[in-house]
């Protein structure tokens, strides 16, 4: 079963039907091949490998060359993800993309998604939290098959972040990359191994603090929101990274309560990778061993929806995750959005 913070197992979906236990099945991640270094990055602004080291813990990130969108780098970690599974795209009944750069406004990245992979009986949707868009995905996708209303989900993370970066701001150029990852999420044989709970929130005051201020319906396309870069990610980094900090460990310490667990009860902390020093401060909070942290961020940089699923990938491919491990998968993206799932690892 899935819990969440809602009501519990007994109200299920599908009535008369109870929730079950699910799993994630198989994950799979695709990054495009070009890499932008930060000595890259120091001949396009004023900066230094050395500071943006120091201050985030990147060196490189992954960047599409143009014409490659979301759904492309979606499709090909769908397709690996689906074929890891054993099943085929006519399996998939839901598909939910995380994305805060969908293809277009619409059609969803969703629906291209489904055309391109085939899922011929899928219906789904594009899920906007930003860098909780995994996070928030997964459990969307899991509460799919808990509730018996479909056998398995498509759960996908994916962000082309450049399209969206303003490479004269040296203050967001050098954060982002972009990726994308997909899980296929399944019913669990085991009630002992899957996705056990998550405790998810929203904080819409900080709503200013990280955005895209045009392109939506507030302040639409123009010459002048082109001409005074409005359609480029814009922050007040230090309050993000404050919040980040501080609602990382709270949502984590609660979510561990609820379950009556602790730090020590826990195999991986895989955070969302905004800024190793974000990461490690939160896990410092949390009493959480800095041996059972995941960082890959000096690879990627922050791909947004694609963080986790890229930081899962690693340590699966490594052998740091293994079957019965537990783990929790944790998230602060714009909004703010702040998620935080806790998985007994089932392959
Ligand atoms: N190279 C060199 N100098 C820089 C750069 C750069 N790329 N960017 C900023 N600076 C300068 C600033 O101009 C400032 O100079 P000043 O003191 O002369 O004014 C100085 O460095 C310090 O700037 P700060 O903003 O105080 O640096 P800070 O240590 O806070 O690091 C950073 C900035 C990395 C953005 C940090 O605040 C951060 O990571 N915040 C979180 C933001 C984030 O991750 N957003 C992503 C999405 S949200 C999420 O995923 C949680």
């Amino acid at each position: 079963m899935v819990n969440g913070s809602g009501p519990p197992a007994a109200n299920a979906c599908v009535p008369g039907r109870p929730l079950r236990r699910v799993k994630i099945a198989s994950l799979a991640t695709f990054v495009p091949p070009r890499v932008l270094t930060n000595k890259d990055l120091e001949e396009m602004v004023d900066t230094s490998d050395e500071w943006i080291l120091q201050r985030t813990g990147i060196r490189e990130r992954h960047i599409v060359d143009p014409g490659m969108a979301t759904s492309d780098l979606a499709t090909e970690a769908s397709r690996e993800a689906i074929a890891r599974a054993g099943i085929t795209p006519d399996d998939i009944g839901f598909i939910v993309v995380g994305t805060t750069t969908p293809d277009t406004v619409f059609p969803s990245t969703a629906c291209l998604l489904q055309n391109k992979i085939g899922a011929s009986r899928a219906w789904g949707f594009d899920l906007g939290a930003a860098c909780s868009g995994f996070a928030y995905s997964l459990s969307v996708g899991a509460q799919m098959v808990a509730s018996g209303a479909h056998e398995h989900a498509l759960v996908v993370g994916a962000d082309v972040m450049s399209s969206i970066i303003d490479y004269t701001d040296r203050a967001t150029c050098v954060l982002f990359g972009d990726g994308a990852g997909a899980v296929v999420v399944s019913p669990s044989e085991d009630d002992s191994l899957g996705i056990l709970d998550f405790e998810h929130r929203v904080d819409g005051s900080g709503g200013p603090a990280l955005c895209m201020p045009a392109g939506g319906s507030r302040l639409p396309a123009s010459f002048e929101t082109v001409e005074k870069r409005l359609h480029y990610v814009k922050q007040d980094g230090q309050s993000v990274f404050k919040f980040a900090v501080r609602s990382t460990e709270e949502i984590c310490r609660r979510l561990l309560e609820k379950n009556n667990l602790t730090a020590a009860d826990v195999n991986l902390f895989v955070s969302h990778q905004a800024n190793r020093r974000i990461i490690e401060s939160a896990a410092d909070r949390l009493g959480m061993d800095r041996a059972k942290v995941v960082i890959n961020i000096e690879r990627f940089g922050n791909t947004t929806a694609g963080t986790i699923p890229l930081a899962l990938n690693d340590v699966i491919t490594d052998g740091r995750l293994k079957k019965g491990d537990l783990i929790i998968l944790t998230s602060v993206g714009a909004g703010f959005t702040v998620g935080s799932i806790l998985v007994r690892w089932a392959y």
